[in-house]
């Protein structure tokens, strides 16, 4: 398909909407992005054609409503190039797969083992493993990152031995938008012996991800951030990994054999995915799927990085502007303050011009830590957005650092 924005634009109801009085021009695509019809529609036909619960009923509508759930299994695995379909987990997104996998290891690992997590992580690929390490013990060590925002790698060489068994880290800082260089990341942790897990939540919106060539053992992302609903996201694990691993959850349909003497567990992925999921969202994860290949990952990644170079350009002209982590393995997110002005109070401001942009420590408080800042303006673009937006943005930053001043 040739790339047209304006065409794209048409596809999103929420750029109709008026905010304070302009139209909406949304840079906060990196908390959430926005949702087409096709995605929309998908749910309310749920809910009118064949709402039913899944695996469980023999009468027609409960098996239209299971075989559309499971063809989204199946969409992802394609999607993301899983070998099986029984790798991919539906859970409620992220933060509910990287506690299905630090929950996994709590038994497994003892006070000998050794965890290692990137400085640069969201608050869910931290906390987690922190409630793993006071039950089991095992020491956690951190890659700290350079002046400039970058996983300081040497550092990593230097930490990393045969005690380690995980290594986690974000494939894309939301806060920065810096690509990690998870390729040689993961062929490290592999020569020592050590797992990776991989959060996607901020790549897999804007490249092309294949798991079996990446060789990772887990990898997970979270539909609301691939135009899909809230709510619903998947948990990739090699086959022989994930059957290792104790489920965070019991409940109906995780089970083979239940009596109070003992119960034993379903295969995968059923295992992790006990009680009534989210069909609706599992369903419309799959129609977002196919929307964003209508339009072509190469043709998004190509797209978004010409946004993100005029963006750069445009905010650098500003004076007292400073970028966090301006490096050039970056995607989609910029990150900045102003001398002398509090994020918050540009963001507020921004907001009466209709653009949305998130301010604070974007859930990551060790980065905001490591520049000795409380937090940031961030705007993370999309391929929806256009330089036209960028140009009333840089507009609106000029008459708020006047009005602040
Ligand atoms: N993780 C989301 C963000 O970065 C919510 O804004």
């Amino acid at each position: 398909m040739t790339f047209n924005v304006e065409n794209i634009r048409k596809d999103f109801p929420i750029l109709e909407r008026k905010i304070n009085g302009k139209s909406l021009i949304y840079f906060d695509n990196a908390a959430t992005s926005q949702t087409p019809i096709s995605v929309i529609e998908s749910i309310s036909d749920y809910y009118k054609k064949y709402n039913a619960n899944i695996h469980r009923g023999v009468h027609s509508v409960s098996e239209e409503a299971t075989e559309a759930y499971e063809s989204s299994r199946k969409k992802i695995q394609k999607h993301f190039n899983a070998n099986f379909s029984e790798e991919i987990i539906l859970t409620s997104g992220t933060t509910h797969s990287i506690n299905i996998i630090a929950n996994g290891y709590t038994d497994l690992l003892t006070s000998d083992d050794e965890i290692i997590v990137s400085g640069m992580e969201h608050h869910s690929n931290i906390v987690p493993w922190q409630m793993m390490v006071e039950k089991n013990h095992a020491k956690l060590s951190v890659i700290p990152l350079k002046e400039n925002g970058e996983l300081d790698i040497d550092h990593f060489k230097s930490i990393i031995s045969e005690k380690t068994k995980i290594v986690f880290l974000n494939h894309v800082s939301n806060a920065l938008g810096i690509i990690n260089p998870i390729e040689e990341i993961i062929e490290i942790s592999h020569r020592n012996g050590a797992v990776v897990l991989i959060d996607g939540a901020q790549s897999s919106a804007h490249f092309t991800i294949d798991l079996q060539k990446l060789d990772v053992d887990y990898f997970t992302a979270s539909a609301h951030k691939l135009c899909g609903p809230t709510g619903i996201g998947f948990l990739y694990g090699k086959k022989n990994l994930l059957e290792k691993l104790t489920p965070l959850m019991g409940g109906g349909e995780m089970i083979s054999d239940v009596t109070f003497e003992k119960t034993t567990y379903a295969e995968l992925p059923h295992k992790f995915e006990a009680g009534t999921p989210n069909i609706s969202g599992a369903i419309a994860f799959g129609y977002a799927l196919d929307y964003i290949n209508k339009i072509g990952l190469d043709n998004i990644y190509n797209y978004e990085n010409e946004l993100l170079n005029y963006a750069t350009q445009s905010l650098k002209k500003i004076e007292g502007l400073k970028i966090y982590g301006d490096t050039n393995n970056k995607t989609s997110v910029i990150s900045f303050n102003i001398e002398n002005l509090h994020p918050y109070d540009i963001g507020s401001i921004l907001d009466k011009f209709g653009i949305a942009v998130r301010t604070g420590q974007h859930c990551a408080q060790p980065i905001m830590d490591h520049f000795l800042i409380s937090g940031t303006v961030r705007v993370s673009l999309s391929f929806i957005n256009t330089k036209k937006e960028i140009d009333k943005l840089i507009e609106a930053i000029n008459i708020a650092k006047t009005m602040l001043s």
